[in-house]
Protein backbone atom coordinates (compact mmCIF):
# COMPACT_ATOMS: atom_id res chain seq x y z
CA UNK A 1 0.00 0.00 0.00
CA UNK A 2 1.15 3.13 -1.04
CA UNK A 3 2.03 5.52 1.82
CA UNK A 4 0.33 8.93 2.74
CA UNK A 5 3.03 11.78 1.88
CA UNK A 6 3.02 14.27 4.88
CA UNK A 7 4.87 17.19 4.91
CA UNK A 8 8.17 16.69 7.43
CA UNK A 9 6.96 19.45 9.98
CA UNK A 10 3.73 17.50 10.20
CA UNK A 11 5.24 13.58 10.53
CA UNK A 12 7.32 15.57 13.25
CA UNK A 13 4.81 16.75 15.39
CA UNK A 14 3.78 12.71 15.38
CA UNK A 15 0.08 13.26 15.89
CA UNK A 16 -2.02 10.95 13.64
CA UNK A 17 -1.60 12.08 9.94
CA UNK A 18 -5.31 10.85 9.42
CA UNK A 19 -6.56 12.54 12.29
CA UNK A 20 -8.64 14.75 9.87
CA UNK A 21 -10.25 12.17 7.58
CA UNK A 22 -12.00 9.72 10.19
CA UNK A 23 -15.69 9.79 10.58
CA UNK A 24 -17.26 12.34 13.21
CA UNK A 25 -18.70 8.79 14.74
CA UNK A 26 -15.25 7.97 16.31
CA UNK A 27 -14.56 10.54 18.34
CA UNK A 28 -14.79 9.59 21.57
CA UNK A 29 -14.35 5.75 21.43
CA UNK A 30 -12.32 4.54 23.93
CA UNK A 31 -10.66 1.36 24.30
CA UNK A 32 -12.30 -1.13 26.38
CA UNK A 33 -11.53 -0.58 29.96
CA UNK A 34 -11.07 -4.23 29.92
CA UNK A 35 -8.75 -4.67 27.22
CA UNK A 36 -6.54 -2.25 28.53
CA UNK A 37 -6.44 -3.62 31.71
CA UNK A 38 -5.70 -7.43 30.24
CA UNK A 39 -1.86 -6.66 29.61
CA UNK A 40 -1.13 -6.18 33.57
CA UNK A 41 -4.25 -8.45 34.71
CA UNK A 42 -2.92 -11.56 32.50
CA UNK A 43 0.43 -11.85 34.20
CA UNK A 44 0.74 -14.92 36.24
CA UNK A 45 0.87 -13.22 39.86
CA UNK A 46 -2.00 -11.01 39.40
CA UNK A 47 -5.32 -12.46 40.81
CA UNK A 48 -7.79 -11.36 37.64
CA UNK A 49 -11.49 -10.07 38.81
CA UNK A 50 -11.58 -8.04 35.66
CA UNK A 51 -12.18 -10.06 32.41
CA UNK A 52 -15.41 -11.77 31.97
CA UNK A 53 -13.87 -14.99 30.22
CA UNK A 54 -16.03 -17.91 30.38
CA UNK A 55 -14.02 -21.12 31.44
CA UNK A 56 -14.06 -23.61 29.16
CA UNK A 57 -11.65 -26.15 30.69
CA UNK A 58 -15.12 -28.47 31.11
CA UNK A 59 -16.16 -28.73 27.91
CA UNK A 60 -15.64 -32.30 26.52
CA UNK A 61 -12.51 -30.77 24.09
CA UNK A 62 -12.18 -34.46 22.40
CA UNK A 63 -15.41 -34.68 21.31
CA UNK A 64 -15.30 -30.87 19.34
CA UNK A 65 -11.70 -32.23 18.15
CA UNK A 66 -13.30 -35.07 16.56
CA UNK A 67 -16.43 -32.99 15.29
CA UNK A 68 -13.85 -30.61 13.73
CA UNK A 69 -11.85 -33.52 12.15
CA UNK A 70 -14.85 -35.35 10.83
CA UNK A 71 -16.86 -32.16 9.43
CA UNK A 72 -13.63 -31.37 7.50
CA UNK A 73 -12.38 -34.23 6.33
CA UNK A 74 -16.15 -35.81 5.42
CA UNK A 75 -17.93 -32.30 4.31
CA UNK A 76 -14.89 -29.88 3.90
CA UNK A 77 -16.36 -28.27 0.55
CA UNK A 78 -19.64 -27.56 1.96
CA UNK A 79 -18.29 -26.30 5.93
CA UNK A 80 -15.45 -24.03 4.29
CA UNK A 81 -17.76 -22.28 2.05
CA UNK A 82 -19.24 -18.96 2.18
CA UNK A 83 -23.02 -19.64 3.07
CA UNK A 84 -26.08 -17.30 3.35
CA UNK A 85 -26.34 -14.53 5.54
CA UNK A 86 -29.25 -15.73 7.69
CA UNK A 87 -27.33 -18.59 8.88
CA UNK A 88 -27.38 -22.67 8.64
CA UNK A 89 -31.28 -23.28 8.85
CA UNK A 90 -30.87 -26.45 11.12
CA UNK A 91 -28.85 -24.41 13.73
CA UNK A 92 -31.66 -22.08 13.59
CA UNK A 93 -34.03 -24.98 14.08
CA UNK A 94 -31.52 -25.96 17.27
CA UNK A 95 -31.60 -22.43 18.25
CA UNK A 96 -35.13 -22.29 18.72
CA UNK A 97 -35.07 -25.48 20.88
CA UNK A 98 -32.12 -23.94 22.65
CA UNK A 99 -34.30 -20.24 23.31
CA UNK A 100 -37.36 -22.80 24.17
CA UNK A 101 -35.38 -23.63 27.25
CA UNK A 102 -36.55 -20.03 28.31
CA UNK A 103 -39.81 -19.99 27.02
CA UNK A 104 -39.77 -18.37 23.35
CA UNK A 105 -41.57 -20.05 21.21
CA UNK A 106 -39.69 -19.26 17.56
CA UNK A 107 -39.80 -19.68 13.92
CA UNK A 108 -36.55 -20.62 12.55
CA UNK A 109 -36.58 -18.22 9.90
CA UNK A 110 -37.22 -15.02 12.19
CA UNK A 111 -33.27 -16.13 13.87
CA UNK A 112 -30.49 -14.19 12.09
CA UNK A 113 -26.81 -15.53 13.10
CA UNK A 114 -23.92 -13.32 13.71
CA UNK A 115 -20.62 -13.44 14.71
CA UNK A 116 -21.25 -13.29 18.29
CA UNK A 117 -24.11 -11.36 19.96
CA UNK A 118 -22.15 -8.32 19.72
CA UNK A 119 -22.26 -8.26 16.18
CA UNK A 120 -26.03 -8.88 16.33
CA UNK A 121 -26.20 -5.56 18.51
CA UNK A 122 -23.99 -3.16 16.06
CA UNK A 123 -26.32 -4.62 12.63
CA UNK A 124 -29.41 -3.61 14.89
CA UNK A 125 -28.12 0.17 16.52
CA UNK A 126 -27.23 0.50 12.63
CA UNK A 127 -30.56 -0.64 11.53
CA UNK A 128 -32.00 2.22 14.33
CA UNK A 129 -29.98 4.75 15.35
CA UNK A 130 -29.34 8.09 13.53
CA UNK A 131 -27.06 10.20 15.00
CA UNK A 132 -28.45 12.22 18.14
CA UNK A 133 -31.34 9.31 18.78
CA UNK A 134 -31.96 8.19 22.24
CA UNK A 135 -31.31 4.58 23.44
CA UNK A 136 -31.67 4.06 26.69
CA UNK A 137 -30.11 1.18 28.77
CA UNK A 138 -30.11 0.43 32.49
CA UNK A 139 -27.32 2.28 35.05
CA UNK A 140 -25.33 0.60 34.40
CA UNK A 141 -25.10 -1.48 31.69
CA UNK A 142 -22.68 -3.85 29.50
CA UNK A 143 -19.69 -1.85 28.16
CA UNK A 144 -19.29 -3.40 24.77
CA UNK A 145 -22.76 -2.27 24.53
CA UNK A 146 -22.47 1.26 25.31
CA UNK A 147 -19.00 1.69 22.93
CA UNK A 148 -21.39 0.19 19.98
CA UNK A 149 -24.45 3.00 20.90
CA UNK A 150 -21.52 5.51 21.11
CA UNK A 151 -20.25 4.49 17.56
CA UNK A 152 -23.65 4.99 15.90
CA UNK A 153 -23.81 8.36 17.77
CA UNK A 154 -26.78 7.07 20.14
CA UNK A 155 -27.21 9.24 23.07
CA UNK A 156 -27.30 6.87 26.07
CA UNK A 157 -29.79 8.35 28.77
CA UNK A 158 -29.47 5.62 31.61
CA UNK A 159 -32.97 3.79 33.51
CA UNK A 160 -32.26 3.18 36.88
CA UNK A 161 -32.38 -0.54 38.34
CA UNK A 162 -32.36 -2.32 41.78
CA UNK A 163 -31.62 -5.85 42.48
CA UNK A 164 -34.62 -6.66 40.20
CA UNK A 165 -33.12 -5.04 37.11
CA UNK A 166 -34.98 -1.90 35.45
CA UNK A 167 -37.30 -0.66 37.26
CA UNK A 168 -40.50 -0.01 35.02
CA UNK A 169 -41.70 3.13 36.45
CA UNK A 170 -38.10 4.47 35.71
CA UNK A 171 -39.00 3.14 31.99
CA UNK A 172 -41.39 5.24 31.58
CA UNK A 173 -40.16 8.51 33.32
CA UNK A 174 -37.68 8.14 30.64
CA UNK A 175 -39.10 7.49 27.21
CA UNK A 176 -41.74 10.20 28.14
CA UNK A 177 -39.28 13.17 29.20
CA UNK A 178 -37.18 12.49 26.50
CA UNK A 179 -40.11 12.67 24.01
CA UNK A 180 -41.34 15.64 25.91
CA UNK A 181 -37.80 16.67 25.00
CA UNK A 182 -37.83 16.29 20.71
CA UNK A 183 -35.63 13.45 21.41
CA UNK A 184 -36.50 9.74 19.88
CA UNK A 185 -35.98 7.20 21.62
CA UNK A 186 -34.96 4.05 19.31
CA UNK A 187 -35.10 1.23 22.04
CA UNK A 188 -34.68 0.11 25.31
CA UNK A 189 -31.38 -2.27 25.57
CA UNK A 190 -31.58 -4.60 28.96
CA UNK A 191 -30.25 -7.94 30.12
CA UNK A 192 -32.89 -9.29 32.69
CA UNK A 193 -30.31 -11.99 33.52
CA UNK A 194 -27.75 -11.62 35.83
CA UNK A 195 -26.57 -8.33 34.27
CA UNK A 196 -23.23 -7.36 32.82
CA UNK A 197 -22.15 -6.05 35.40
CA UNK A 198 -24.60 -5.28 38.39
CA UNK A 199 -25.40 -9.29 38.62
CA UNK A 200 -29.41 -7.95 38.80
CA UNK A 201 -32.19 -10.21 37.40
CA UNK A 202 -35.63 -9.11 36.36
CA UNK A 203 -38.21 -11.37 38.43
CA UNK A 204 -41.40 -12.95 36.40
CA UNK A 205 -43.66 -9.81 37.71
CA UNK A 206 -40.72 -7.24 37.25
CA UNK A 207 -40.34 -8.34 32.92
CA UNK A 208 -44.62 -8.15 32.85
CA UNK A 209 -43.76 -4.82 34.26
CA UNK A 210 -41.28 -3.97 31.74
CA UNK A 211 -43.25 -5.53 29.06
CA UNK A 212 -46.30 -2.95 30.19
CA UNK A 213 -44.38 0.31 30.03
CA UNK A 214 -43.10 -0.79 26.59
CA UNK A 215 -46.45 -1.36 25.42
CA UNK A 216 -47.98 1.96 26.69
CA UNK A 217 -45.53 3.83 25.51
CA UNK A 218 -44.93 1.97 21.94
CA UNK A 219 -41.15 1.54 23.01
CA UNK A 220 -39.04 -1.63 21.53
CA UNK A 221 -37.53 -3.59 23.76
CA UNK A 222 -33.75 -5.25 23.08
CA UNK A 223 -33.39 -8.38 25.18
CA UNK A 224 -29.39 -9.21 25.81
CA UNK A 225 -29.16 -12.64 27.35
CA UNK A 226 -26.08 -14.49 27.14
CA UNK A 227 -26.28 -15.46 30.91
CA UNK A 228 -29.86 -16.58 30.92
CA UNK A 229 -28.93 -20.20 31.17
CA UNK A 230 -26.36 -19.52 33.55
CA UNK A 231 -28.50 -19.84 36.80
CA UNK A 232 -26.94 -20.75 40.09
CA UNK A 233 -29.92 -20.70 42.28
CA UNK A 234 -33.23 -20.83 40.22
CA UNK A 235 -34.42 -22.08 36.80
CA UNK A 236 -34.18 -20.36 33.77
CA UNK A 237 -37.07 -17.78 33.83
CA UNK A 238 -39.09 -16.77 30.97
CA UNK A 239 -37.55 -14.87 28.70
CA UNK A 240 -39.24 -10.85 27.94
CA UNK A 241 -39.63 -12.31 24.34
CA UNK A 242 -41.67 -15.29 25.32
CA UNK A 243 -43.93 -12.84 27.10
CA UNK A 244 -44.09 -10.41 24.37
CA UNK A 245 -43.18 -11.16 20.54
CA UNK A 246 -43.66 -8.08 18.72
CA UNK A 247 -42.04 -5.40 20.80
CA UNK A 248 -38.77 -7.57 21.72
CA UNK A 249 -35.38 -8.16 19.61
CA UNK A 250 -33.61 -11.15 21.48
CA UNK A 251 -30.03 -11.64 21.59
CA UNK A 252 -28.69 -14.86 22.44
CA UNK A 253 -25.02 -16.04 22.36
CA UNK A 254 -23.34 -19.68 22.56
CA UNK A 255 -19.83 -17.38 23.73
CA UNK A 256 -21.12 -18.29 27.80
CA UNK A 257 -22.74 -21.89 27.52
CA UNK A 258 -20.54 -23.16 24.86
CA UNK A 259 -17.09 -21.16 23.59
CA UNK A 260 -17.22 -17.45 23.01
CA UNK A 261 -13.93 -18.35 20.38
CA UNK A 262 -16.99 -19.53 18.03
CA UNK A 263 -18.40 -16.01 17.67
CA UNK A 264 -21.70 -17.42 17.21
CA UNK A 265 -24.80 -15.22 18.39
CA UNK A 266 -28.25 -14.57 16.94
CA UNK A 267 -31.00 -12.32 17.06
CA UNK A 268 -34.45 -13.33 17.01
CA UNK A 269 -36.83 -10.46 15.59
CA UNK A 270 -40.11 -9.07 14.64
CA UNK A 271 -40.32 -9.95 11.25
CA UNK A 272 -40.09 -6.77 9.52
CA UNK A 273 -37.03 -6.07 11.97
CA UNK A 274 -35.49 -9.86 10.95
CA UNK A 275 -35.46 -8.45 7.00
CA UNK A 276 -33.61 -5.46 8.13
CA UNK A 277 -31.21 -7.29 9.65
CA UNK A 278 -30.25 -9.57 6.84
CA UNK A 279 -29.90 -6.86 4.89
CA UNK A 280 -27.51 -5.08 7.29
CA UNK A 281 -25.56 -9.18 7.33
CA UNK A 282 -25.02 -8.81 4.33
CA UNK A 283 -23.54 -5.60 3.97
CA UNK A 284 -21.45 -6.30 7.32
CA UNK A 285 -19.75 -9.89 6.85
CA UNK A 286 -21.51 -11.91 3.71
CA UNK A 287 -22.20 -14.84 6.54
CA UNK A 288 -21.17 -15.37 9.64
CA UNK A 289 -18.49 -18.29 10.41
CA UNK A 290 -19.91 -20.85 8.47
CA UNK A 291 -17.29 -23.49 10.36
CA UNK A 292 -18.44 -22.78 13.57
CA UNK A 293 -21.78 -22.72 12.63
CA UNK A 294 -21.69 -26.97 11.67
CA UNK A 295 -19.88 -27.57 14.71
CA UNK A 296 -21.51 -26.10 16.71
CA UNK A 297 -24.96 -27.93 15.36
CA UNK A 298 -23.35 -30.81 15.58
CA UNK A 299 -21.97 -30.38 19.41
CA UNK A 300 -26.20 -29.86 19.93
CA UNK A 301 -26.59 -32.90 18.40
CA UNK A 302 -23.62 -35.14 19.30
CA UNK A 303 -23.99 -33.69 23.27
CA UNK A 304 -25.81 -33.78 26.17
CA UNK A 305 -25.64 -29.72 25.95
CA UNK A 306 -28.03 -29.01 28.95
CA UNK A 307 -26.27 -31.46 30.89
CA UNK A 308 -22.93 -29.95 29.94
CA UNK A 309 -24.64 -26.72 31.06
CA UNK A 310 -25.16 -28.23 34.61
CA UNK A 311 -21.35 -29.02 34.63
CA UNK A 312 -20.88 -25.19 33.89
CA UNK A 313 -23.12 -24.39 36.56
CA UNK A 314 -21.14 -25.92 39.53
CA UNK A 315 -18.27 -24.95 38.43
CA UNK A 316 -19.29 -21.75 38.66
CA UNK A 317 -21.16 -21.93 41.72
CA UNK A 318 -17.88 -23.00 43.46
CA UNK A 319 -16.16 -19.73 42.18
CA UNK A 320 -19.43 -17.60 42.89
CA UNK A 321 -18.74 -19.12 46.67
CA UNK A 322 -15.57 -18.22 46.68
CA UNK A 323 -15.99 -14.65 45.63
CA UNK A 324 -18.77 -13.64 48.23
CA UNK A 325 -17.06 -15.53 50.94
CA UNK A 326 -13.59 -14.05 50.17
CA UNK A 327 -15.62 -10.59 50.32
CA UNK A 328 -17.36 -11.04 53.51
CA UNK A 329 -13.98 -12.05 55.16
CA UNK A 330 -12.16 -9.41 53.93
CA UNK A 331 -13.95 -6.43 52.98
CA UNK A 332 -13.81 -3.59 55.38
CA UNK A 333 -17.36 -2.18 56.91
CA UNK A 334 -18.47 0.68 54.42
CA UNK A 335 -18.38 -1.43 51.16
CA UNK A 336 -21.42 -3.39 49.80
CA UNK A 337 -21.73 -5.82 46.59
CA UNK A 338 -24.29 -7.64 44.45
CA UNK A 339 -25.32 -11.80 45.24
CA UNK A 340 -25.73 -12.65 42.01
CA UNK A 341 -27.77 -15.51 41.22
CA UNK A 342 -25.88 -16.56 38.16
CA UNK A 343 -23.72 -14.62 35.37
CA UNK A 344 -20.55 -14.08 36.18
CA UNK A 345 -20.20 -10.79 38.21
CA UNK A 346 -21.01 -8.78 40.90
CA UNK A 347 -20.73 -5.08 41.83
CA UNK A 348 -19.30 -3.71 44.93
CA UNK A 349 -19.71 -0.39 46.26
CA UNK A 350 -17.46 1.89 47.91
CA UNK A 351 -17.70 3.89 50.41
CA UNK A 352 -17.86 8.00 49.54
CA UNK A 353 -14.54 9.34 49.29
CA UNK A 354 -13.09 6.32 47.31
CA UNK A 355 -12.62 6.14 43.88
CA UNK A 356 -12.18 2.88 41.57
CA UNK A 357 -10.31 4.16 39.17
CA UNK A 358 -7.76 6.40 41.52
CA UNK A 359 -7.27 2.50 43.20
CA UNK A 360 -6.45 0.34 40.62
CA UNK A 361 -3.22 1.10 40.34
CA UNK A 362 -2.54 0.69 44.19
CA UNK A 363 -4.81 -2.85 43.54
CA UNK A 364 -2.72 -4.20 40.95
CA UNK A 365 0.72 -3.06 42.66
CA UNK A 366 -0.85 -5.33 45.19
CA UNK A 367 -1.52 -8.37 42.54
CA UNK A 368 -5.12 -7.85 42.33
CA UNK A 369 -7.24 -6.93 39.06
CA UNK A 370 -10.66 -5.14 38.53
CA UNK A 371 -12.67 -3.06 36.16
CA UNK A 372 -13.25 0.04 37.86
CA UNK A 373 -17.58 1.62 37.32
CA UNK A 374 -17.36 4.20 35.51
CA UNK A 375 -16.82 2.22 31.94
CA UNK A 376 -20.09 0.98 32.38
CA UNK A 377 -22.06 4.25 32.21
CA UNK A 378 -22.25 6.40 29.62
CA UNK A 379 -22.48 9.64 31.77
CA UNK A 380 -19.65 9.49 34.23
CA UNK A 381 -21.27 7.68 37.33
CA UNK A 382 -19.55 4.91 38.64
CA UNK A 383 -16.70 6.10 40.49
CA UNK A 384 -17.49 4.16 43.31
CA UNK A 385 -18.08 1.03 42.05
CA UNK A 386 -16.11 -1.94 41.11
CA UNK A 387 -17.03 -4.96 38.74
CA UNK A 388 -16.35 -8.03 40.17
CA UNK A 389 -15.81 -11.37 38.00
CA UNK A 390 -15.84 -14.97 39.51
CA UNK A 391 -15.94 -16.73 35.98
CA UNK A 392 -12.51 -17.85 35.65
CA UNK A 393 -9.19 -17.78 37.98
CA UNK A 394 -10.31 -21.05 40.43
CA UNK A 395 -12.02 -20.76 43.82
CA UNK A 396 -8.63 -20.27 46.33
CA UNK A 397 -7.21 -17.71 44.03
CA UNK A 398 -10.49 -15.64 43.96
CA UNK A 399 -10.92 -15.88 47.57
CA UNK A 400 -7.12 -14.84 48.08
CA UNK A 401 -8.00 -11.80 45.41
CA UNK A 402 -10.60 -11.11 47.69
CA UNK A 403 -8.47 -10.69 50.51
CA UNK A 404 -5.92 -8.24 47.81
CA UNK A 405 -8.45 -6.33 47.08
CA UNK A 406 -9.73 -5.81 50.90
CA UNK A 407 -6.33 -5.02 51.75
CA UNK A 408 -6.30 -2.12 48.99
CA UNK A 409 -9.61 -0.97 50.52
CA UNK A 410 -8.79 -1.06 53.53
CA UNK A 411 -5.80 1.24 52.84
CA UNK A 412 -7.49 3.48 50.62
CA UNK A 413 -9.74 4.10 53.24
CA UNK A 414 -7.07 5.27 55.78
CA UNK A 415 -5.50 7.71 53.27
CA UNK A 416 -9.54 9.07 52.84
CA UNK A 417 -9.61 9.35 56.20
CA UNK A 418 -6.81 11.15 57.13
CA UNK A 419 -7.83 13.81 54.73
CA UNK A 420 -11.40 13.67 55.87
CA UNK A 421 -12.50 12.55 52.78
CA UNK A 422 -14.93 10.01 54.17
CA UNK A 423 -16.12 8.66 57.25
CA UNK A 424 -14.48 8.25 60.33
CA UNK A 425 -15.77 4.83 61.17
CA UNK A 426 -15.27 3.24 57.68
CA UNK A 427 -17.17 4.63 55.37
CA UNK A 428 -20.55 4.05 56.95
CA UNK A 429 -22.11 6.90 55.34
CA UNK A 430 -23.31 5.03 52.22
CA UNK A 431 -22.33 1.70 52.94
CA UNK A 432 -24.39 1.59 56.26
CA UNK A 433 -26.85 4.19 55.38
CA UNK A 434 -29.87 4.73 52.80
CA UNK A 435 -28.43 7.14 49.65
CA UNK A 436 -31.13 9.29 49.85
CA UNK A 437 -32.17 11.59 46.86
CA UNK A 438 -30.65 9.11 45.02
CA UNK A 439 -32.78 7.98 41.74
CA UNK A 440 -32.53 4.01 43.12
CA UNK A 441 -35.68 4.02 43.49
CA UNK A 442 -37.42 7.04 41.60
CA UNK A 443 -36.40 8.40 37.93
CA UNK A 444 -33.58 9.52 36.42
CA UNK A 445 -33.53 13.00 34.19
CA UNK A 446 -32.96 11.34 31.15
CA UNK A 447 -31.44 14.46 29.17
CA UNK A 448 -28.76 15.60 31.46
CA UNK A 449 -27.89 13.25 34.46
CA UNK A 450 -25.85 14.62 37.30
CA UNK A 451 -22.38 13.16 37.22
CA UNK A 452 -21.60 13.99 40.65
CA UNK A 453 -25.57 12.33 41.73
CA UNK A 454 -25.50 9.10 44.16
CA UNK A 455 -24.87 5.79 42.41
CA UNK A 456 -28.52 4.27 40.99
CA UNK A 457 -27.75 0.67 42.54
CA UNK A 458 -27.70 2.51 46.60
CA UNK A 459 -26.22 -0.21 48.96
CA UNK A 460 -29.92 0.69 50.08
CA UNK A 461 -31.18 -1.26 47.92
CA UNK A 462 -28.74 -4.05 47.52
CA UNK A 463 -27.75 -5.85 50.62
CA UNK A 464 -24.12 -7.10 51.33
CA UNK A 465 -26.30 -8.70 54.33
CA UNK A 466 -28.98 -10.42 53.15
CA UNK A 467 -27.92 -12.50 50.79
CA UNK A 468 -31.36 -13.62 49.43
CA UNK A 469 -31.48 -14.28 46.02
CA UNK A 470 -34.80 -14.26 45.72
CA UNK A 471 -36.42 -11.82 47.71
CA UNK A 472 -39.90 -11.53 47.93
CA UNK A 473 -40.86 -8.52 49.81
CA UNK A 474 -41.64 -6.51 46.41
CA UNK A 475 -41.58 -9.16 43.76
CA UNK A 476 -43.58 -12.04 45.27
CA UNK A 477 -43.67 -13.83 41.89
CA UNK A 478 -40.46 -15.29 42.27
CA UNK A 479 -41.86 -17.34 45.37
CA UNK A 480 -42.62 -19.33 42.30
CA UNK A 481 -39.12 -20.09 40.73
CA UNK A 482 -37.11 -22.98 42.40
C1 LIG B 1 -24.19 -8.57 28.29
C2 LIG B 1 -23.34 -9.03 27.16
N1 LIG B 1 -23.83 -8.97 25.92
C3 LIG B 1 -23.11 -9.38 24.87
C4 LIG B 1 -21.84 -9.87 25.03
C5 LIG B 1 -21.07 -10.30 23.81
O1 LIG B 1 -21.16 -11.66 23.64
P1 LIG B 1 -20.75 -12.41 22.31
O2 LIG B 1 -19.49 -13.14 22.61
O3 LIG B 1 -21.89 -13.29 21.98
O4 LIG B 1 -20.53 -11.38 21.25
C6 LIG B 1 -21.28 -9.95 26.30
C7 LIG B 1 -19.91 -10.45 26.48
O5 LIG B 1 -19.36 -10.47 27.53
C8 LIG B 1 -22.05 -9.53 27.40
O6 LIG B 1 -21.60 -9.58 28.66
Amino acid sequence: MGRVSLPEARRQTRLDPYRELYARRTVGLKASAVRSLFAVANQPQVVSLAGGMPNIVDLPLDLVADSAQRLIRDRGPQVLQYNNAQGEERLRQQICQVMAVEQIQADPDDVVLACGSQQALDLLTRTFVEPGDVVLAEGPSYVGALNTFQAYQAQVVHVAIDQYGLIPEALRQAVLACRSAGRKVKFCYTIPNFSNPSGATQTVKRRQGVLAVAREVGLLLVEDNPYGLLCLDWAPRPALRSLEAEQVVYLGSFSKTLAPGLRIGWALAPHAIKEKLLLAQEAATLCPPVFSQFLISDYLEQWDWLGQIEVFRQMYRLRRAALLEGLAEHMPPGVSWTKPGGGFFVWLTLPRGLDSQAMLAQALTNRVAYVPGTGFYADGLGSRNIRLSFCFPPPDRIREGARRLGEVIRDALGVAQTFGLTAPDGGGLDGGGPDTGGPGGGVPDPISPDPSGPNPISPDTISPDTGDPNPTDQDTTDQELP
